[in-house]
């Protein structure tokens, strides 16, 4: 007998549950593109998704899903025989690379491995190392969403401080806009790549860049940016249809205009703790059923964890067992594991992710970990007691604070 039958949840690491708000101000008919509120409403639109990033800078959106942040970020910086040094920590750290370098740019990479953040110092060295300053801009993830390392952005801007290198500093926040602490202006960073479909609780289709003075200097300096992801007329341009290079994305603005609006009426330090409080819950829980049998958390330093997002190891083939049985006998969906480098703990098919980003609240995912633990009970797999217990001892202890 499945008991999937009623009410589903979503606890994949994007895309995230869109709220009902944002459903039902996406649900209207097409208005005009011209003039009217979709135009006079996106001085405010721009201004509002700034306060999420915690800057002044320029923003831009693009019609596009992550991929295309990077794309826009790539192509207004950096042309074929440029160089970039490149920070992997996980699979995306390694795929914005990877189209870095089929743009035609030159790729100095550091790898840190499956399981570790960023070391600054190997940073610093590597850009000391750069006398002749070839590298032209540092890229790197915030939260790489297949590790769930998070990395220290602030860190980092003062490695190439340090190094008194000019590079610029480009950061991906796609998995943690919106979830974790982020504060563009006072770290410096020159770019900050981000997507609707995780933190901003918004249907897969809007990308985003933010863009800081030395970065647009840097694009003023290229010849040639193909129409399609010039910053420039989606900067500077005079009417609305020139920030999109055509029409408009009307109702996803819609749906960001309404989840924006959510964001701030919980006030972002607000939504940050509460996503705190839930991957502390999922850490306490997965602590309990690592005391005994395969399952632990693929992250060993509570610093070094995403607060969106979290890959548990759940041993060889039960990753997508697990995943499979809460499909199908509970409607929770999981993230399956993503192939994260070589190591054998790191293999996709002995990890799975739990997304606790976006719309997370803690009886959904109390539901998530109760799922868990209703799977690892009927499939017998070996687990450690005490895992709701210890979830709810740490929401206990959140709400009290
Ligand atoms: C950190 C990070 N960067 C980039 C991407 C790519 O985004 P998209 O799949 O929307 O193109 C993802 C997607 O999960 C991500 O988590």
């Amino acid at each position: 007998m499945s008991l999937n039958h009623g009410f589903s949840h979503l606890a994949m690491p994007g895309p995230t549950v869109i709220p009902d708000r944002v459903l039902q101000a996406m649900h209207r008919p097409s208005p005009d593109i011209y003039s009217g509120e979709l135009v006079e409403g996106s001085t405010a639109l721009y201004a509002d998704l700034k306060r999420v990033a915690k800057t002044d800078a320029d923003a831009v959106i693009y019609i596009g899903n992550g991929h295309a942040g990077w794309e826009g970020a790539l192509a207004n910086t950096l042309q074929p025989g440029d160089r970039v040094l490149a920070l992997y920590t996980g699979r995306f750290g390694r795929g914005w690379a990877s189209m870095a370098e089929a743009l035609g740019v030159e790729v100095e990479s550091l790898d840190f491995g499956e399981a570790q953040p960023v070391d600054p110092q190997r940073v610093e060295d590597a850009l000391r190392a750069d006398t002749a300053h070839t590298l032209r801009a540092v890229i790197t993830v915030q939260t790489d969403t297949s590790t769930s390392v998070r990395n220290d952005i602030a860190a980092l801007r003062a490695a190439l401080d340090n190094a008194g290198h000019p590079a610029l500093l480009m950061v991906d926040c796609i998995a943690s806009l919106g979830c974790e602490p982020y504060h563009m202006d006072d770290w410096g960073v020159d770019v900050t790549v981000a997507a609707c479909q995780k933190g901003l609780m918004t249907p897969p289709g809007l990308a985003f860049n933010f863009i800081g003075k030395r970065a647009r200097e840097r694009r003023a300096s290229l010849n040639r940016v193909s129409n399609y992801w010039d910053w420039t007329p989606r900067i500077e341009g005079e009417h609305f249809y020139q920030k999109f290079c055509g029409t408009p994305p009307t109702h996803h603005l819609f749906g960001l205009r309404e989840a924006l609006d959510m964001l701030h009426e919980e006030t972002i330090e607000r939504t940050w703790q509460r996503h705190a409080a839930c991957a502390g819950a999922v850490w306490a829980a997965v602590d309990a059923w690592s005391q005994d049998g395969p399952l632990r958390l693929h992250i060993d330093n509570k610093a070094h964890r995403s607060t969106a997002v979290t890959t548990v190891v759940a041993g060889p083939g039960n990753g997508p067992r697990i995943r499979q049985w809460c499909i199908d006998n509970v409607g929770v969906t999981l993230g399956f594991g993503l192939p994260v480098g070589e190591i054998e703990s790191a293999r996709p098919d002995n990890l799975f992710r739990i997304g606790h980003m976006g719309h997370v609240t803690a009886n959904g995912l109390l539901g998530s970990l109760g799922s868990i633990e209703t799977a690892l009970t009927s499939l017998g797999i070996d687990h450690g007691a005490g895992a709701l217990e210890n979830a709810a001892k740490s929401l206990a202890a959140a709400v009290s604070r």
